[in-house]
């Protein structure tokens, strides 16, 4: 099966399983988590509504070290905990109109069942391996910890409090083993290292079928090159077990030990599938089995491409499983630009959102900013306030009630029997995008397909303001031009309300009964109403008030769950983290004039043989000479580089490191490994040019 990205598939009715990552169950939704369950809802609906079998499932991710933890503090069993927030995230999701078709939970027998046959199958085929790994272990809570239950002191900056993979002040990465006075975050005691026996998924069996997997249009292109970098610096086993206590399944075969939340979470996609089999009597092996013909896809961040993309499908094709016929990524969420912050009351939980604004201009937006790429989109409250209130109530919404009146108390609520050639030509027009339209939805080319609805709305409009119903209304003998120009009004409307059914649900329900159709499936404007009755207009859509916005800002600011959620990111959960960094925050102009760059001569390059990735460069500025500290070793070879010109941050202030005082910073780019470009100014660039 090729994946849509390439082809628009033209079966007529096709069977298709689409997913959302599963959110973890220990906290609560926000408005980052809603750019992916938006966009899986639109593209679910729109496939329903072209009449193929598409179903929607989803589930809590609710295992692991984090969750346990969580529970433990709040005085209640991890059981009592994932049932209370599967109710607040499903009260949440359907608050948005999320219309799954069953929503389950990682913790349930077909997940047990499921990731258990996945694992034997795995065993029995020789996938899995064991070896003794030394892990921190808290003494007191009688337990291992993960990294980021691990803080101390960054080995590389030396700033306090940094978590045990990463660190926040100098963005270095290591192994807690590196970190400096390392304290348990659950009691505070100082961990010990301990000996304990892991279980791997030895990933490198994989790798020819990887390799193959990743380049057959399975991923968006921007993934497969991130994949092909993965692929250089070499896949290693992945540790699937861990240590009791664990909120988890029991590993079949083995004592105390627990699969890794990661292992089946992404079987909780196959078990809420199953739960629904049972409850609809669907065929489960049509859309898993290693045959099957349905079309299967999963909607993710870019964060967790690699549990997705590398780990998921080796692991079911290892286990005699379908892989996914694409893995779609998404961007991250700013809002006005940044970060979601706490103190600018942008950490919006999806219920502060709600209890301030609707969601279908949520909807709305995000298909506006939506593609198939992963870039970041951006919620700018004031182009989201502006857009909403101009494009759906002031241009769609519009159309009904600027021509629905006339209908009503002058035709008796009937549009007219037969039009014109120009109004049949209009409407023409209008059908003649709904291909064009269908394929930028089937692409996930939202953004592309809401400009065109919107051009359509803008035609709509000009042809009522041309015909003026109001003029023709006071004019004698005008009766036939009226109806017509008013009922064409109508059928505009319809259409476009069927091309925006996807994003507007709850419009469009409006729409249906002001309208009075039984459905507005995406096939059935080819008939346009003639002779139709309509009911009198009511308002489908207010506009926003910016008012609104502040009192939605304000409320996040003050809101204890968008605390907690914080606290949460970045993910406790996470054990592989993705060098695919989002844009850092805005900075003025004024702060980035405060930055001198200059173009200096690298006077001398040595290695700093105790680290990874550093080099000592010793930097000429013409006017002296500066000492840096440039994580490049993985790039470049000291001697290469003596005598070259680079531009460096000449005015930073001097940080003590671990090897000696770093005075700069040389500007470097790329993903890492060996892609690391120092940047080389041009010829005619001499030491000590400001760079500008
Ligand atoms: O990153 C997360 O939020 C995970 N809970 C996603 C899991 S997706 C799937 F694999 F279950
Ligand atoms: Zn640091």
């Amino acid at each position: 099966m090729t994946a849509p990205t390439q082809t628009l598939s033209t079966q007529s009715s096709r069977k298709i399983l689409v997913t959302s990552a599963l959110p973890y169950a220990n906290g609560p939704i926000h408005l980052g988590h809603l750019v992916e369950y938006i966009q899986t809802d639109i593209w679910a609906r729109f496939q329903r509504q072209r009449g193929h079998e598409c179903y929607y499932v989803c589930a809590d991710d609710a295992h692991g070290t984090p969750i346990m933890l969580r529970a433990q503090a709040e005085g209640i069993s991890p059981e009592a905990l994932i049932a209370r927030v599967s109710e607040e995230h499903q009260t949440d999701f359907a608050g948005f109109n999320i219309a799954f078709d069953h929503y389950h939970s990682t913790n349930s027998p077909e997940n047990e069942h499921f990731a258990s046959h996945i694992y034997e199958q795995l065993k029995a085929q020789g996938h899995i391996s064991r070896r003794v790994i030394e892990q921190y272990y808290d003494p007191e809570k009688a337990m291992f910890l993960p990294d980021r239950f691990i803080k101390g002191t960054c080995p590389k900056c030396g700033a306090d409090d940094q978590y045990g993979d990463n660190c926040e002040a100098c963005g270095a990465t290591y192994s807690p083993e590196e970190l400096k006075n390392p304290v348990s975050v659950v009691s505070g005691a100082t961990p010990i290292k301990k000996e304990t026996e892991h279980l791997f998924f030895e990933l490198p069996h994989f790798e020819t079928m990887l390799k193959d997997w990743t380049h057959k249009g399975h991923l968006q292109t921007q993934i497969a090159n991130k994949l092909d970098e993965w692929f250089e610096s070499g896949l290693r086993a992945w540790d699937i077990s861990r240590d009791a206590p664990y909120f988890g399944f029991k590993i079949p075969g083995e004592t105390d030990k627990f699969f890794y939340v990661w292992l089946d979470a992404p079987v909780g996609y196959m078990a809420s599938f199953k739960a629904l089999c049972e409850k609809k009597q669907l065929d489960f092996d049509a859309f898993w089995a290693q045959d099957a013909q349905a079309e299967l896809y999963h909607f993710i961040g870019k964060d967790i491409v690699y549990f997705h993309a590398l780990f998921w499908p080796a692991m079911l094709s290892g286990a005699g499983f379908r892989t996914p016929d694409a893995i779609f990524s998404h961007g991250f969420l700013t809002v006005d630009g940044q970060k979601m912050s706490k103190s600018r009351g942008t950490f919006i939980m999806a219920k502060t959102y709600l209890d301030h604004l609707n969601p279908e201009y949520l909807r709305y937006y995000f298909a506006a900013k939506l593609s198939s790429r992963i870039d970041d989109i951006d919620l700018s409250l004031a182009d989201f306030t502006q857009r909403v209130n101009s494009d759906l109530v002031g241009k769609v919404v519009n159309i009904a009630s600027r021509c629905a009146g006339f209908v009503v108390k002058k035709f008796d609520r009937k549009l007219n029997q037969a039009w014109s050639k120009p109004a049949q030509d209009l409407y023409q027009q209008f059908l003649d995008q709904s291909e064009p339209i269908a394929e930028l939805y089937e692409k996930r080319e939202f953004a592309q397909a809401m400009r065109e609805i919107m051009h359509l709305a803008d035609l709509a409009n000009e042809y009522i303001d041309q015909t003026a119903p109001w003029v023709l209304a006071k004019e004698d003998g005008k009766e036939a031009e009226l109806h017509e120009s008013v009922s064409l009004g109508i059928n505009l409307f319809r259409v476009l309300i069927t091309y925006l059914t996807p994003v507007l649900p709850e419009t469009a329900d409006k729409a249906k009964a002001f309208l009075q159709l039984e459905h507005l499936n995406w096939s059935a404007i080819n008939e346009p109403l003639m002779g139709h009755e309509i009911v009198k207009f009511k308002p489908m859509l207010t506009r926003i008030d910016p008012a609104q916005i502040e009192k939605m800002l304000a409320a996040s600011k003050d809101d204890t769950a968008a605390q907690k959620a914080m606290q949460q990111a970045p993910d406790q959960n996470k054990e592989t983290p993705t060098d695919m960094e989002p844009i850092a925050d805005e900075i003025a102009f004024d702060d980035f004039a405060k930055i001198d760059l200059r173009v200096v001569r690298i006077a001398k390059a040595e290695s700093v043989p105790e680290a990874n990735k550093l080099l000592k460069l010793t930097l000429d500025l013409g006017e002296g000479q500066k000492q840096v500290f440039a994580g490049i070793k993985s790039a470049y070879d000291p001697a290469e580089i003596e005598g070259k010109l680079t531009v460096m941050v000449a005015n930073l202030k001097p940080r003590k490191m671990r090897f000696g005082v770093s005075e700069g910073m040389v500007l470097a780019a790329g993903p890492g490994g060996k892609d690391l470009f120092i940047l080389e100014p041009d010829e005619g660039a001499q030491p000590g040019m400001r760079v500008k």
